[in-house]
């Protein structure tokens, strides 16, 4: 037996034949760098996000990075987003020159607006909220309190492609939504990918330059701009794709709901709590659960044995990675996710992962429990 953590081969497969035949009249045409496909993938992206528009960049760490620049942040200024993130978030803020200023998530993993405003200072210019997991933070009230005290809301929904919450998708509450194509994600292309949402017709028009250079025509530098670019092959793959996005979330809703059954009345493990399969606030980037009495490891080892691939995002949060000792914080500074680190795990989740994988990873995580319970816990 053998089950994979994510498959975007098998993605592929859906897609191979017109992405070909798309690649072949790139090659014919010799249009490698912008063009008409890109444009056409921006215009279908933005308005599936009913977003104003879209624009392609190299990669989901860009989209973070450009979108700050758009706004002017730089040096002295603070940018605050999750402990529990991808390093990626933070680094987009380090490298405009702001300091990234971390806070704890909640139970869900998710970050919470009372934590967001306590870490408010003078020097605070824009708040990341990030959709983890595929989850969609409810930012109704993130979008009113960010408005009236002038700090922009920048959304990392590059774990959340096609989530929406009362039919307001990922990517369009904040002033910028930030999405990443990486293959595994659950809009991903054939290598790296990225864009930027946005209503704003200024956030745009910055973007544009920002990504070429600085400017939108050959040779007009208005702005000291960077080479951050989709290409159209990786948009072709994008547009091909955006096609089976929402029936794809679908289909990992419905694997969500496949744990659990599978995996009920295991009391060593915390699982994400449940999602109506039309509720797609949660598009199950990934499946985490969070395994009791130290375990996570071994059970890790044990799937491994039986050819069940799983992951754990993140190891180690953010504050506790070398790269950011420098920030000041500690172990101790953010509970939860310092907890979490050390208990999560992503189970497979994709979209084509059958009931039956589903059954038979229950099946081995029953039986491992079984075989020596967590003590103390029936
Ligand atoms: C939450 C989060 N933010 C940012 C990124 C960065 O995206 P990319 O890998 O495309 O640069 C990722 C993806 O890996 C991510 O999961």
């Amino acid at each position: 037996m053998g089950i994979l953590f994510s498959a975007p081969q098998a993605e592929y497969d859906i897609i191979r034949e017109q992405w070909l035949a798309d690649v072949a009249q790139i090659g014919r045409q010799g249009v490698f760098v912008g063009g008409a496909r890109v444009s056409k993938f921006e215009s279908a992206w933005a308005s599936y996000l009913d977003a104003g528009a879209a624009i392609g960049v190299g990669n989901g760490t860009d989209a973070l990075f450009l979108a700050l620049k758009a706004l002017g942040i730089g040096p002295g200024d603070e940018v605050i987003t999750a402990a529990n993130t991808f390093v990626a978030t933070a680094s987009a803020i380090h490298h405009t020159g702001a300091t990234p200023v971390l806070v704890d998530c909640s139970d869900g993993y998710l970050m919470d607006l009372a934590d967001v405003r306590a870490a408010v200072t003078a020097r605070t210019r824009a708040v990341i909220p990030v959709h983890l997991y595929g989850q969609l933070i409810d930012l109704a009230e993130w979008k009113a309190w960010s408005e009236e005290r002038g700090i922009a809301l920048v959304e990392d929904c590059a774990q959340a492609a096609g989530a929406s919450l009362r039919g307001k998708a990922a990517g369009s509450w904040g002033v910028m939504g930030c999405f990443s194509f990486y293959p595994d994600k659950n809009l991903g292309a054939l290598g790296d990918g990225g864009a930027v949402v946005t209503s704003s017709p200024e956030m745009a028009g910055r973007l544009r330059k920002l990504r070429n250079h600085g400017g939108e025509a050959r040779y007009q530098h208005e702005l000291p701009g960077f080479n951050s670019r989709l290409d159209p092959i990786q948009a072709s793959a994008l547009h091909c794709k955006l096609a089976y996005l929402d029936e794809w979330n679908a289909h990992r809703r419905s694997a969500a709901g496949w744990y659990r059954s599978h995996l009920a009345g295991v009391s060593e493990l915390t699982l994400p709590g449940p999602v109506e399969p039309d509720d797609s606030s949660h598009v199950f980037h990934l499946y985490v659960v969070r395994v009791g009495g130290g375990r996570r490891d071994e059970l890790r080892r044990q799937l491994q044995k039986k050819g069940i691939l799983t992951a754990v995002q993140y190891p180690v949060p953010v504050h506790l990675l070398p790269a950011y000792a420098g920030l000041g914080y500690g172990p101790g500074s953010f509970p939860r996710a310092e907890r979490y680190a050390a208990e999560i795990l992503s189970l497979p989740m994709h979209a084509a992962l059958q009931e039956r994988d589903v059954a038979a990873i229950g099946a081995e995580i029953q039986s491992f429990f079984a075989a020596s319970p967590v003590p103390g816990r029936s």
